[in-house]
């Protein structure tokens, strides 16, 4: 009987981002090109063996519109890491993550990761430079991801399992 160990996890970010659709990749394999927006927040979970370990997710994936801010801190408050997702097409959802992160950093969050999604489209704007400079001023893991190609997600999982000290 190998023991569990549960990470709750919080998705934060700009609205359209693509956070619903990371946590549906990392969940259940799958993607939507017509994802409904998040109302309020949304839970999942996703068990993981690593080595003689189960490792769960207990994954918050919270809702991007301002009127919902308000509801993050019940989130991310106690939550051991917390990815924060931009669109790499879009610079002001660049500067929405670094709001985040400065939040996050503000109330102790263990584990940040910064999330560039959407690395699947052409058009991009944030070179990949620029925001992994950012991510290691301040501390944070990075990964360019897509859920639609199913790129870099399960690695960014797997990361902040890694970075936990009793795994
Ligand atoms: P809110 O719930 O409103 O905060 O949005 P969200 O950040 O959860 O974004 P959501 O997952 O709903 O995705 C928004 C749109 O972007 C949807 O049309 C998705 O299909 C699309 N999308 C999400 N991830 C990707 C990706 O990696 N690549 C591409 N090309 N489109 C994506």
């Amino acid at each position: 009987e190998k023991e569990t160990i549960g990470l709750k996890v919080v998705l934060l970010g700009e609205v359209q981002v693509g956070k619903t659709s990371v946590v549906l990749r990392f969940t259940s394999d799958s993607f939507n090109s017509e994802q409904e927006s998040t109302m309020g927040a949304a839970f999942s979970t996703k068990s993981i063996e690593l080595g003689d370990k189960i490792v769960r997710f207990d994954i918050w994936d919270t809702a991007g519109q301002e009127r919902y801010h308000s509801l993050a801190p019940m989130y991310y408050r106690d939550a051991v890491a917390a990815i924060v997702c931009y669109d790499i097409t879009n610079v002001q959802t660049f500067e929405k993550a670094k709001e985040w992160i400065r939040e996050l950093q503000i109330n102790g969050t263990q584990i940040i990761c910064l999330s560039g999604n959407k690395c699947d489209l052409p058009n991009r704007q944030i070179p990949t430079k620029d925001a992994e400079t950012y991510a290691e001023d301040m501390g944070c893991h990075f990964f360019e991801t897509s859920a639609l190609n199913n790129s870099g997600i399960t690695e960014m999982f797997m990361s902040i399992a890694h970075h936990i000290p009793t795994i």
